[in-house]
């Protein structure tokens, strides 16, 4: 078994990352979500593997993958589909903008509970579509869903429901019970779901990520899941994303609208999707062990040296979710932090609804830099 370190830091810039090049050198970037560690050995053997080859073709998705995603899917959630109901994609922003894209027209309703990641809240209204938009409700140091006003919030126009699980930036891993109020709610409603379960391998402990396409057939019908390993196996750069869709009918809708438009998913994507599903459990469960004692860290953290900023509880992901309206910073918290502790954050407001006042943090990184960025948060806060 490799032992990984994810205590090693491992330099960045110079390598065209979003993340650490967006800002100057003297930043720390704790915003967009991938991770500052290495993908597991597995993926990185079978990537050079395949670049040895030399040849760089047109590609198609191989049976491998698909019987790979097929054997996990029966492994994890007991859900049984079938090959031809996996739809490749090269990421899961373009999934979410292809759903509402093929379910609805200019005009309609596109139903997302925010604050949530802001795809769901910019993009349909950018092509024409009304937001439908019930916000989760902050109850303690979590969210829960008014599923009055969830359902109150569905118009005679609204066709599709984009639904983050877990969600991101709140952290919330939904249970059956709430998935089913959902489902029912969407079923009797006439609304398409199309469910974002990009972070379903993050989960912590005592959590059990359900894909609500399993809840019944009936649900099945009705949704397109949104599945990728980029999260799990931070391979966000190579592009290779999936959907569900077990409605023949939906599929064929789907696949028409993709038609000419949706490229197919590059070579190395889909050889690091099937090293990563096949040979990197052992890579994942040591980075959700560091990841959790990372959370608890920032925890703790805040508890002592930040103790009017709030965390929202953490059920999955590596996006903290921290409500600083009482931290007495005057304006856009997350423009004081990079402007006053060089530290880049996620603006809450990006985030739709209940954002304003937030930011998100990505502490999928070396203990050494969540320290540096924290340490320069608690310098620029006394400096107020
Ligand atoms: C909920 C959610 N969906 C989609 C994405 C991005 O997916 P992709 O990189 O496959 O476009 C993210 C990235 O943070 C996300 O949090």
């Amino acid at each position: 078994m490799t032992r990984y370190d994810f205590d090693q830091v491992i330099e960045r810039r110079g390598t065209d990352s979003n993340k650490w090049q967006r800002y100057g050198d003297d930043v720390i970037p704790l915003w967009v979500a991938d991770m500052d560690f290495i993908s597991p050995d597995p993926i990185i053997r079978a990537l050079h593997q395949r670049i040895d080859h030399g040849i760089f073709g047109y590609t198609r998705p191989t049976q491998e993958l698909r019987i790979a995603i097929l054997e996990r899917f029966k492994r994890l959630y007991h859900w049984e589909i079938r090959e031809e109901d996996i739809v490749f994609l090269p990421g899961l922003v373009t999934g979410l903008n292809l759903a509402y894209h093929a379910f609805s027209h200019p005009g309609d309703g596109v139903l997302v509970q925010p604050p949530v990641y802001f795809h769901f809240v910019h993009d349909p209204v950018m092509h024409g579509r009304v937001l439908d938009d019930p916000p989760l409700v902050q109850t303690g140091d979590t969210y829960e869903i008014d599923f009055d006003d969830f359902e109150k919030s569905i118009t005679h126009r609204t066709r599709i429901f984009l639904f983050c699980n877990p969600h991101n930036p709140v952290g919330r891993v939904y249970s059956r019970g709430e998935l089913e109020k959902i489902a029912e709610i969407c079923i009797r409603r006439n609304v398409i779901l199309c469910s974002d379960e990009i972070h379903c391998d993050l989960l912590f402990p005592k959590y059990q990520h359900i894909p609500i396409a399993t809840l019944n057939p009936e649900v099945a019908n009705q949704t397109v899941t949104l599945m990728a390993p980029s999260k799990t196996f931070n391979t966000a750069g190579l592009h290779c994303g999936f959907a569900i869709i077990q409605n023949l009918r939906l599929r064929k809708i789907w696949e028409t609208f993709s038609h000419g438009l949706i490229p197919s998913v590059n070579i190395l994507g889909h050889v690091a999707a099937l090293a990563g599903y096949r040979d990197g459990k052992d890579w994942l469960d040591q980075v959700l062990l560091y990841l959790r004692a990372n959370r608890d860290f920032l925890a703790q953290f805040l508890r002592e040296k930040l103790p009017h900023i709030r965390m929202a509880r953490m059920e999955a992901t590596y996006l903290a979710w921290l409500d600083c309206r009482d931290a007495g910073i005057l304006g856009n918290p997350s423009d004081f932090f990079l402007r006053r502790a060089k530290v880049a954050l996620n603006d809450g407001s990006e985030f739709g609804k209940g954002g304003e006042g937030f930011v998100r943090l990505n502490f999928a990184c070396p203990r050494k830099t969540l320290v540096e960025a924290l340490d320069r948060m608690v310098e620029a806060l006394k400096r107020l």
